[in-house]
């Protein structure tokens, strides 16, 4: 409780609201996508936050659609991407990674046991194997071993269905989508709705399957040049756990970019692999995020960086990470915000099954209060009716 006194202390900023009426409208046009203007980068990125371009389009707070609706559809399937949309998310998640033959496919991890049904699938059983992926050792089935064409004969599963068995009525309904797939679907809908579907796409483990010769940021680039969506205006944002994949990209592309941010000891695997000793504590210094203002336009912290849990699990006060990072010129859109008990602050629980509902608006509103930008959520037609009291 008194860290929820604390953090209601703290108001919304009026002047990182949404300026999304016209300036949506604006972006939308023919192009779908595209939105309008060529825009130019500076040397904190788009104007983002202050001038109303880029990301600082989006209303604020911001709800993300984490891997989609991924609280109520498989996600990382055109399903669950169809229904944030409409749900009225702002901005649709993917996660990238690549098959055998380089195509850019939706998954959270490139082991696909847990999100297929590839185990069903006897042709493919010489396939499971055991391998390092960032350091931890894995044993399943990985994009990189399949085509594209032997990954599009399975079906997208729910990824946690003692938690949300509900979910698997959908199971085997959708393939896994390609990015391009992904970028033609979004490009319709803006089409009929008329403004930007926005997008918000991440590259996973991009060290390591650049070391195996399957590079994710060119032919995300290329990707993005051939939706004209390589422009600092363009309604996408890019973002990776290894700052070098959003440096690599800023090179290849003007797309806005953010750094994500794990637990305060982590350290990112592209540090890992180069010799580089900083964590993500040294990335929250002022120094450490004046260096990734640089060439990124924000940070998707956990949300525990934004408001440290306790021993018992109940939320304490905000940390500076959020005014450090706008006095940065950076947007903070933490992680992840999902309605069920068992991945809520303690303090906001409900009873005690831990697959029931919790005070979700109740900690999303400690979370708002501190000042974020936006949140990435699992439900995001409850994300957004939590963020309507902090929108001007
Ligand atoms: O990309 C933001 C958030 O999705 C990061 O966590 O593991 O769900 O990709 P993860
Ligand atoms: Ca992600």
């Amino acid at each position: 409780m008194a860290a929820r006194q604390a953090a209601s202390t703290q108001q919304p900023r009026p002047g990182r609201r949404a300026v999304l009426g016209a300036a949506m409208a604006g972006g939308a046009g023919a192009a779908g996508l595209l939105a309008a203007g060529s825009g130019t980068a500076t040397a904190a990125g788009a104007a983002g936050r202050h001038g109303g371009a880029g990301p600082g389009r989006l209303p604020v707070p911001t709800v993300v659609a984490h891997r989609g609706a991924s609280g109520y559809r498989p996600e990382h399937t055109l399903g669950a991407y169809q229904l944030g949309l409409d749900l009225g998310a702002d901005i649709i998640e993917q996660d990238l990674v690549p098959t055998r033959d380089g195509q850019l496919v939706c998954r959270h991890e490139n082991d696909i046991t847990g999100t297929t049904d590839v185990a069903d699938h006897p042709e493919f059983a010489d396939r499971r194997t055991t391998k390092s992926v960032d350091g931890t050792e894995l044993t399943g089935w990985f994009t990189e071993d399949f085509t594209l064409a032997e990954l599009k004969t399975l079906r997208a599963t729910e990824r946690i269905p003692a938690q949300r068995p509900n979910n698997t009525l959908y199971d085997g309904r959708w393939t896994v989508p390609t990015f391009a797939e992904v970028l033609d679907w979004a490009a319709e809908r803006a089409r009929k709705r008329g403004r930007p579907v926005w997008l918000y796409t991440e590259t996973k483990h991009p060290t390591y399957f650049r070391s195996l010769g399957l590079g994710l940021e060119e032919p995300l680039a290329r990707l993005l040049r051939q939706h004209r969506l390589h422009r600092a205006d363009a309604p996408v944002i890019l973002q990776s756990f290894e700052p070098s994949s959003i440096q690599r990209l800023r090179r290849l592309v003007d797309t806005p970019g953010v750094v994500l941010l794990g637990a305060a000891d982590d350290r990112p695997w592209d540090f890992v692999e180069s010799g580089d000793p900083r964590t993500v504590a040294d990335l929250i210094t002022r120094r450490g995020l004046a260096e990734i203002a640089g060439y990124a336009q924000g940070i998707g912290p956990t949300l525990d960086l934004v408001i440290p849990r306790a021993a018992d699990g109940s939320l304490t006060a905000p940390t500076s990470l959020v005014g450090d990072a706008h006095r940065a010129d950076l947007l903070v859109h933490p992680y992840t915000l999902r309605n069920e008990n068992a991945f809520l602050p303690a303090d906001f629980r409900r009873g005690d099954d831990p697959n029931a509902y919790g005070d979700v608006f109740g900690a999303a509103r400690a979370y708002f209060e501190a000042g974020i930008d936006g949140v990435f959520a699992d439900h995001p037609d409850t994300a957004l009716l939590a963020a309507e009291d902090f929108r001007g």
